[in-house]
């Protein structure tokens, strides 16, 4: 039959991108948030960015309402059962996720499909965990979610081969460009991209040259979009850190270990954009300022 309707689970920054995008190309979302405030914060910032499409032609103000309507929020696992796909986006915690999972096992038909957007966990803990080991793949998003055009799709030892083809499916139909994975920490993505980011950070530490000459060096040297310290301050160093931490516990390679000096910003709050301070200073939003590191 195919996947018509889609739940999400969680509404933060990758839940409410994922269901925005699968709105927007057709499909009947559900997203699900433990609570009213979070939920209506999610909804609010995926309504904002349909207005800002309309406001630039991309989209027209009846378009906008159609996509709203596909829309469900709720608060409410129970509203997910008519799903015949479910994307979880809630916190990178591995009890957190696996509890999620039993319990939509418990309340879901047996050909509903199961998938995590983790970033790092096991795909393979989960889905062993879910109950439903077969009908459980990873579909990992990169943020803005609606955007960027990849998805990971990731495959462990006990994924059927036809589910596994409709996860890649999906992602095609949702306007993304599918790759192909295993079920191996950091996926390919994050494998290459994190090593990279933990470098600059050494560079910086080594005093090699400064953060803006840094981002400078790789925006107008390899023509990335961002350089590593913007990009790091997006991401947000309490992530790259947390996956920086899981993926050298899996491989126990020094390329993935930590820098000291990652870890001391995170200690002291400096998460990156969303909590105003990170390599750069967001006092001023518009106009960022290389942070003071006396470290
Ligand atoms: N949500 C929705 N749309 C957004 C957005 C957001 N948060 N931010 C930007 N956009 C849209 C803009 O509206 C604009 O749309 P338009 O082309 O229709 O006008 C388009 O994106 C381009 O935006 P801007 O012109 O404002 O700015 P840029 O050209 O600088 O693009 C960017 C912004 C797309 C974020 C670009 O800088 C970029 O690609 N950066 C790198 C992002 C990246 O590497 N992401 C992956 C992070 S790693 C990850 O997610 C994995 C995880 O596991 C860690």
């Amino acid at each position: 039959m195919g996947i018509a309707r889609v739940g999400v689970v969680g509404c933060g920054l990758m839940g409410s991108g994922i269901a925005q995008t699968a709105a927007q190309v057709g499909f009947e979302v559900t997203v699900r948030e433990i609570n009213e405030d979070l939920l209506q914060r999610g909804l609010d910032s995926i309504r904002r960015n349909l207005q800002r499409q309309v406001e630039k032609g991309s989209l027209s103000q009846e378009q906008l309402e159609q996509v709203w309507n596909r829309l469900r929020g709720t608060t409410r696992l129970d509203d997910l059962t008519g799903s015949d796909l479910i994307i979880e986006a809630i916190t990178e915690q591995l009890a957190a996720k696996k509890e999620l999972f039993t319990a939509l096992h418990r309340i879901c038909p047996p050909e509903t499909i199961f998938a995590s957007n983790t970033s790092s966990l096991s795909i393979t803990e989960m889905a062993v965990a879910s109950g439903r080991p077969e009908r459980f793949v990873g579909l990992h998003f990169f943020n803005p979610v609606p955007v960027m055009k990849l998805v990971e799709v990731v495959r462990t030892l006990l994924t059927d081969a036809g589910v596994y083809e409709e996860a890649v499916d999906f992602a095609r139909r949702l306007g993304k460009t599918p790759v192909r994975t295993g079920d191996r920490t950091g996926f390919i993505v994050n494998r290459l991209l994190v090593p990279y980011l933990l470098d600059a950070i050494r560079a910086l530490e080594e005093g090699v040259a400064s953060i803006e000459d840094i981002d400078h060096s790789m925006r107008l040297g390899c023509g990335y979009p961002m350089g590593p310290f913007t990009l790091l301050d997006f991401v947000g160093l309490d992530t790259t850190y947390y996956i920086a931490q899981v993926m050298f516990e899996e491989f126990r390679e020094k390329r993935f270990a930590p820098p000291p000096l990652l870890k001391r910003m995170v200690l002291a709050g400096w998460h990156g954009r969303k909590t105003g301070r990170g390599f750069y200073d967001y006092s001023d939003p518009k106009n960022p300022r290389p942070s003071p590191l006396n470290f």
